[in-house]
């Protein structure tokens, strides 16, 4: 690792892959983090083609590359490419953060769950234990997140999903009893929630998913893992419904990259002043 004062020293190359990838924030993300941290580092964007993942990595190492994010439509690839798995992307069936050791073995970690989780306690004092909390979807972006949501011990999580099955698959397989059900959009019950996520992508298709108004009352919050410009459908349904706090995903996305960042530099950035200059550059 070389430190801002080995003047001779390369900075360490790092990079998001994706496709596609020209909008990705990671990389003003990542500079704000290694200047604020002092850092010397180098962190770039590469866009790969379908097919040329294992190739692009290992163009990448073999050029000096120290760690990888990886994004859309990688992160399983990531997961089955890697030499060795954390936990957390056990868990999540997915690899987004990807480091090199010094043996040239590739580990890989999901730091998804932890960004979503911290942003919500941390950066929005929002509490997760005890909660009754609804889950949208029920893809790869669930999946990330359920074992960072689970371990804060809330009373309940339910899983809805457009298509029910899928949504009964994924509870049955973190296998937590009634902790956690899954369950399609028209068995979702009407007691209201204290936490509605959704991680559907519905918004990129211009669609709402179709949740009863009754599942928000007065206490509950609503996330989108999604982020953009202007609120999502979701977040414009749940303010139109007085949900009294109304989030979009932009702060996850930060905090996901703090943990790689962490990761990778063993420094631990503050993301507050990132996720307003990240806000202002959309
Ligand atoms: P991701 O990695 O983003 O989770 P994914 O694995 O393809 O992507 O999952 C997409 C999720 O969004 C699924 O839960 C999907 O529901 P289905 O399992 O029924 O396909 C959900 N989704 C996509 N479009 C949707 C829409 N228009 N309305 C509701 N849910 C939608």
């Amino acid at each position: 690792m070389s430190s801002l004062f080995d003047f001779d020293a390369k900075p360490d190359p790092y990079a998001v892959m994706g496709n596609p990838i020209s909008h990705s924030q990671s990389p003003l993300i990542h500079t704000e983090f290694a200047s604020q941290t002092q850092q010397r580092l180098n962190y770039s964007a590469i866009q790969v083609d379908a097919g040329g993942f294992e190739q692009a990595v290992g163009n990448f190492r073999a050029s000096g590359g120290k760690g990888l994010n990886i994004t859309v439509p990688f992160k399983q690839e990531a997961w089955e490419f890697v030499d060795e798995r954390s936990e957390r992307a056990i868990q999540a069936g997915a690899v987004n953060t990807i480091s090199f050791n010094d043996n040239g073995q590739s580990v890989g970690d999901n730091t998804d769950g932890v960004g979503l989780v911290r942003d919500l306690m941390e950066n929005h004092a929002i509490e997760l234990a005890g909660k009754r909390i609804l889950i949208l979807g029920a893809g790869g972006a669930v999946r990330g997140i359920l074992g960072p949501m689970l371990a804060q011990q809330p009373s309940e999580i339910v899983i809805a999903n457009r298509t029910a099955e899928k949504a009964v698959a994924l509870a049955n397989e973190f296998n937590r009893g009634d902790q956690l059900q899954g369950c399609g959009f028209p068995s979702i019950d009407e007691l209201p929630f204290d936490l509605i996520i959704n991680g559907t992508a519905a918004s990129l298709q211009g669609e709402l998913p179709s949740i009863p108004a009754t599942a928000i009352s007065s206490g509950t919050c609503c996330y989108d893992m999604m982020y953009g410009k202007a609120p999502t459908l979701f977040m414009t349904w749940a303010a139109k419904h007085d949900a009294p706090k109304v989030l979009d995903g932009l702060g996850m996305l930060v905090e996901q990259a703090a943990e790689s960042f962490f990761i990778w530099r063993a420094v631990r950035p503050d993301t507050r002043e990132v996720i307003a200059s990240v806000k202002a550059a959309l």
